[in-house]
């Protein structure tokens, strides 16, 4: 069938809102968006587990060290599900984690900001996982089969990790007038990277035409963040916490909090890696890959031995 024949019939497809699974037929860069968005959305799972693992012995309580290690083991088991739904795509993990550790991949800017107080475990389940929860019950919707069918199984543990964040910042809202000092100080410093880690404005954004015309994301940033936005400034005022932003204002006619101007130009250094913790981040996995190489030879070297033994039984 012609090229053309082929994009016409996949796009009819996609607009009768068919899932795409990983054996049929799909346009070269629909298989190229995927990976790049299904693999850095991994090494983010992954790279997120580091600022939180910071925190787990020196959690407050036997109980708050408990459901952190649950939630940062959820992370690790999010990171891995996504690699294999990326895997359907033809990548091999090994190419994934040499594109995160040599930096040509990038993974979520929010997760290159430090974790200085005990609230800041807070803020990150109740902003970061809160934007990610609204993020990927959107991409739940997407056309891609494997990669919508793992946000529904993610979504469901990322409810309990904003949960918890929630929990961790209300309680301190309400503590002492510390406590409350020191949530109102993470509140300050988390709001403005949650509101980029949505991914830039409608306008800038290079990637969402493609994303969004074969429904691999089936709303845009700008709509996804304002649903965050929505969520997350009723809580906060329930907690009696102050938004860090002045033109923050609600508009009666829209039903719709608006937020002032988001700073795209720390955005956009984040990403080019010069975040407060880029350097950090990184040596952090690379570290972990050259401390690993021997437990990967290991299991290699055992798998090589059953399928010789299995050959020389067979022969
Ligand atoms: N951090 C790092 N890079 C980002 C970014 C962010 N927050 N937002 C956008 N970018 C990058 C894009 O990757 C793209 O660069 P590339 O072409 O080299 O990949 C460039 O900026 C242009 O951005 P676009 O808006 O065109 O990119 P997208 O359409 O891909 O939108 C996105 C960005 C909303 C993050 C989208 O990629 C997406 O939904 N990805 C899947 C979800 C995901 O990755 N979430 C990570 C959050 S952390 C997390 O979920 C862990 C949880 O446990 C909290």
């Amino acid at each position: 069938m012609e090229l053309a024949e082929r994009e016409k019939e996949f796009q009819e497809k996609i607009d009768k809102g068919q899932k795409i699974e990983a054996k049929e037929w799909m346009p070269e860069n629909y298989r190229k968006q995927l990976i790049r968005m299904i693999s850095q959305h991994a090494h983010s799972e992954i790279v997120g587990m580091l600022p939180e693992g910071n925190w787990i012995t020196r959690a407050p309580s036997l109980r708050r060290k408990a459901v952190l290690l649950a939630k940062v083991q959820d992370e690790a088991g999010h990171g891995l599900y996504l690699y294999s739904a990326a895997e359907t795509l033809g990548i091999d993990r090994e190419k994934m984690i040499e594109q995160l550790i040599t930096g040509k991949a990038k993974y979520s800017s929010i997760f290159n900001y430090p974790t200085l107080t005990w609230a800041d475990i807070g803020a990150i389940g109740w902003l970061v996982d809160g934007a990610a929860i609204v993020n990927q019950t959107m991409l739940a919707r997407g056309s891609y089969g494997p990669y919508s069918r793992a946000m529904v199984r993610i979504c469901k543990e990322e409810s309990f990790h904003n949960r918890q964040g929630y929990e961790i910042i209300y309680e301190l809202a309400n503590g002492t007038p510390e406590q409350k000092k020191m949530a109102q100080d993470s509140l300050n410093r988390w709001w403005g990277p949650s509101m980029q880690m949505l991914g830039p404005s409608d306008a800038d954004s290079k990637n969402s035409a493609e994303t969004m015309k074969w429904k691999i994301k089936v709303e845009s940033n700008d709509t996804v963040r304002q649903r965050f936005i929505d969520r997350t400034v009723p809580q906060a005022i329930a907690a009696g916490l102050t938004i860090p932003d002045p033109d923050l204002k609600f508009n009666e006619e829209t039903q719709h909090w608006e937020i002032g101007d988001i700073d795209w130009e720390e955005f956009y250094q984040v990403i080019k890696g010069y975040g407060p913790c880029n350097h950090k981040r990184m040596k952090a996995r690379q570290d972990a890959e050259a401390e690993g190489a021997w437990v990967r030879e290991a299991a290699a070297a055992h798998a090589e031995k059953k399928r010789n033994k299995k050959a020389h039984q067979a022969a």
